[in-house]
């Protein structure tokens, strides 16, 4: 062995010709807050990595004439100014793959479950151009949340990107979580994007998907509270060029980016310490750039291009309720939709507190099942119609027989729409109490007494032959059955 070895050498000796080989040395100025100021490296270019001697890494963030601006990705304690650094050449891309599957890995594709680093077989660059219009389809499938509110009012389609807005602790994530634990075994791909968060958010999140099943078809992507400010700004972008590759593949895929808020936080962070000119708020004026090149990428491809889609919730946290606040309106401004959630409702006992009347769903309702859609038809405006109509009443007016019934039946509604957490709904479950309600086969009970009758109908719904395409008279029939009442007609 030893005899091939110095064989090796003599050859590599004898072929050896000396030549200059040109490679450019900065060093470090100045380190901290996540970043690293950097002079002496001409040829650097936006996004290119950069390695430092100590192991470090770091991404160039800003090119000014004489200094560069770098965020770091990886850092060492022994990264101090006067360290040495190169280009490396690359700019970031990300493993993907099914190898991702169950795994929860931070924004550059490191392990952080303690497994082996994913085998994967492709790389993907985390910055990519969104689908040209040609490639896209109308979005023509319904996503199934399984909350009742959603899936027959603001119902959303694959491909869409959706809003979930509200102040914190109202269910935001708790909405998008439910989403993803309800897609088990419908095939979609799921990826759950951290960004900022505590330690025990991010356990629990693990923990819940684990618990139900979720976390075998779905991907984490972590970057917490304490992370590098660079990791935190990446994670949304790395999640997404994993989607990207398995909608590529043709395959549906569902991506949380939970939240925005805080990714926008970490971004003007950033910016300020790398000196760029504030805007409003003291966010940088490319913020909004920033979030839509991120959201474009969310979309529906058509059967020419695989027919996949990447269907995208972003989570967005107000202060009080306030909508018209920069990233709020801007992320509003993006989207397709949002589901709103209001603190007065939560406070109230609505749950989840999604305000109707502040949330919208623009292209949902087209891929909604036709036979969904006709019976959630005139829901959404008759429970706003009601939501008037109580308003009066509190005034001690006297209402017309009509009127008492619109209430009756808005108060029996809102009671339907009160759903636990962590309880997502088969299709064939929504179908029922939506025919149950039509029928009428709630209305001589108390609002406080719905909950067990639609208990009632959920098991066997869940395990029915009928289908959505099943004739309306044997839903009726069945879910009167199931009820032990007498079967109603269609809506009147
Ligand atoms: N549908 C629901 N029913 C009852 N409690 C809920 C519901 N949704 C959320 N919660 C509770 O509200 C709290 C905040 O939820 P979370 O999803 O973490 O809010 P956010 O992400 O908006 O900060 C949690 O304690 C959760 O248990
Ligand atoms: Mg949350």
């Amino acid at each position: 062995m030893a005899a091939g070895m110095l064989e090796r050498q003599a050859r590599w000796l004898e072929r050896y010709r000396p030549g200059l080989r040109i490679s450019e040395r900065g060093s470090v100025v100045s380190v901290g807050d996540g970043i690293a100021w950097i002079t002496g490296l001409p040829s650097a270019a936006m996004d290119d990595i950069l390695a430092f001697e100590d192991g470090s890494r770091a991404m160039v963030f800003d090119l000014t004439e004489r200094l560069i601006g770098a965020v770091l990705l990886h850092d060492t304690e022994a990264l101090t100014a006067g360290a040495a650094v190169q280009r490396t050449g690359r700019t970031l891309s990300m493993p993907v793959g099914d190898a991702l599957l169950g795994r929860i890995i931070d924004p550059l594709g490191t392990p952080l479950d303690g497994g082996p680093p994913p085998a994967h077989t492709r790389w993907q660059a985390l910055e990519s151009s969104s689908p040209p219009i040609v490639a896209r389809d109308f979005v023509h499938e319904p996503l199934y949340t399984g909350i009742r509110i959603i899936d027959t009012m603001i119902p959303i389609g694959k491909g869409q990107r959706q809003l979930l807005i509200g102040d914190e602790g109202l269910g935001r994530s708790s909405v998008a979580l439910d989403t993803v634990i309800n897609q088990r075994g419908r095939d979609i791909r799921c990826i759950y994007v951290l960004i900022g968060q505590k330690r025990s958010t991010v356990v629990n999140t693990i923990e819940t998907l684990r618990e139900h099943g979720a976390l075998e078809y779905s991907t984490l992507v972590v970057a917490e509270a304490s992370s590098l400010p660079g990791l935190q700004h990446l994670a949304p972008f790395a999640g997404c060029a994993a989607a990207e590759f398995w909608m590529r593949q043709g395959r549906d895929v569902l991506v949380v980016y939970d939240d925005l808020s805080t990714h926008a936080k970490t971004y003007r962070e950033l910016s300020l310490l790398l000196r760029r000119p504030p805007g409003r708020e003291a966010y940088p004026g490319d913020i909004f750039s920033v979030h839509a090149r991120l959201l474009e990428r969310a979309t529906c491809l058509n059967a020419a291009h695989g027919g996949g889609s990447m269907t995208a919730l972003p989570i967005v946290e107000t202060q009080l309720g306030e909508i018209a606040s920069y990233i709020p309106t801007n992320l509003i401004s993006i989207t397709d939709g949002q589901i709103y959630l209001d603190h007065n409702l939560f406070a109230g006992g609505f749950r989840p507190a999604i305000d109707i009347a502040r949330s919208v769903s623009r292209i949902g309702g087209q891929a909604q099942h036709p036979r969904i859609k006709e019976e959630a038809g005139r829901m959404k405006l008759d429970y706003l119609q009601f939501l008037e109509l109580e308003v009066f009443t509190r005034f001690g007016a006297r209402l017309e027989a009509s009127m008492e019934a619109a209430i009756r039946r808005g108060r029996l509604l809102r009671e339907i729409l009160k759903q636990d957490r962590l309880s997502p709904l088969p299709v064939t479950s929504q179908m029922a109490w939506l025919v149950a309600f039509n029928d009428g086969l709630f209305e001589d009970t108390d609002p406080e007494a719905v909950a067990p009758l639609l208990r009632a109908i959920e098991e066997p719904a869940r395990r029915t032959g009928l289908s959505l395409d099943s004739p309306r008279e044997e839903w009726s029939a069945a879910v009167a059955g199931w009820l032990s009442r007498p079967a109603g007609g269609p809506p009147a």
